[in-house]
């Protein structure tokens, strides 16, 4: 690609249908050469490559610093080709993938001979998705190979949104970044481990474990205490700002700001993100309202997360949420921000 480096960065929209059409021949363009392109999905934006192609995986590892231990989900366009990607295709894989695709679900399979070690780290399983999002669907009909594609961000950092945090985060270094709008959901995809049985939740996610339950019965979970490292995703530290992140309840204002004069961070670099006990402004430098409903939260969450890191925020305390099933991914998610740099 000699055109590489003038090309570096370019984010090219999708609002009509013929600037749609030409984003996708240029995606495709690029990820059949063997390029990465930052890609919309309904989750997160991916930073995408042929699943084929062993040296575009690792362009993928790359930029993103991400370490080799770690496995990337396989994006497909249909149940054939994801069965394609998989070494036999169980009973409870079928039943799941009627339910939830195209959607925010990754199930975790025996992989077929065709995936690369790249893609799988080197294990016997590959993390298979079927994205709603029209655009990559597109891309990967196209293509007719299965796009592997991690979030868009640096790694254990905070996961992109919109084709701004991909741009800030990786900037020149993707040759092509695709904007398709605000994530739907805004979180990354719920992994369930179908290799056991009972099948294991690796990673919680906006479709939850009652739902998974419904099609696929008993489910053990990877995110209890104690429970073994299975996926890096569910490394304690990830999904984090730039700032320290503190998670709190409070009853009223006085209860807050008492704690926050505490907590030895100037409040003019303090980020106040909340959802039901809001404070006034007053000395902060930022007071954000997320709405008190999971979906809204979760679609909400990580561009307020994203906006602390580009106003240089050192502290943002956050309100905690509910203890409840729906509020499980979104909980997990700010555990993980909230975790202490692993030694
Ligand atoms: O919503 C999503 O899943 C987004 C969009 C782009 O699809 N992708 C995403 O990818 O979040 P990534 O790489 O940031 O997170 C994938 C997670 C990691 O925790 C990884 O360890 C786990 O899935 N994973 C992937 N393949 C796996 C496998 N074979 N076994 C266990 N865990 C796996
Ligand atoms: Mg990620």
């Amino acid at each position: 690609m000699h055109s590489k480096h003038q090309r570096g960065g370019t984010v090219l929209p999708t609002d009509t249908p013929a600037l749609f059409q030409d984003a996708v021949r240029q995606a495709v363009e690029l990820l059949r050469a063997g390029e990465v392109v930052a890609l919309p999905t309904e989750t997160v934006y991916g930073l995408a490559a042929n699943a084929l192609d062993p040296a575009a995986v690792a362009r993928v590892f790359e930029i993103k610093g991400r370490p080799a231990h770690n496995p990337i989900i396989v994006h497909v366009s249909g149940m054939p080709m994801a069965q394609r990607c998989a070494a036999g295709w169980p009973a409870v894989a079928q039943r799941l993938a009627r339910a939830f695709w195209p959607g925010p679900l990754t199930l975790v399979v025996n992989r077929a001979s065709l995936i690369p070690d790249i893609v799988t780290a080197g294990g016997e399983t590959v993390g298979v998705r079927w994205p709603s999002h029209p655009f990559i669907q597109a891309v990967i009909r196209e293509c007719d190979f299965p796009l592997a594609a991690p979030s868009a961000n640096l790694s254990n950092r905070v996961s992109p949104t919109n084709a701004a945090h991909v741009r800030q985060q990786l900037g020149v270094r993707v040759p092509l970044i695709i904007d398709g709008g605000q994530a739907q959901v805004g979180i990354e995809s719920t992994v369930l481990d179908i290799t056991v049985s009972p099948p294991r939740l690796l990673r919680p996610g906006m479709i939850h474990e009652a739902a998974l339950q419904a099609v696929a019965g008993e489910l053990t979970s990877a995110a209890g205490p104690g429970a073994v490292l299975k996926s890096p995703g569910m490394l304690r530290k990830h999904y984090a700002p730039k700032a320290r992140v503190l998670i709190w309840c409070w009853q009223n204002e006085q209860e807050l700001r008492q704690r926050s004069a505490e907590a030895g961070v100037p409040d003019s670099r303090t980020h106040v993100l909340s959802h039901t006990h809001v404070p006034s402004g007053v000395g902060y430098a930022r007071v954000s309202v997320i709405p008190h409903d999971p979906e809204a939260f979760a679609r909400a969450l990580y561009g307020e997360l994203h906006e602390c890191d580009a106003q240089g925020a050192e502290l943002i305390i956050i309100e905690a949420p509910p203890q409840t099933g729906e509020w499980r991914a979104i909980s997990d998610r700010l555990n993980r921000a909230a975790a202490a740099d692993d030694p």
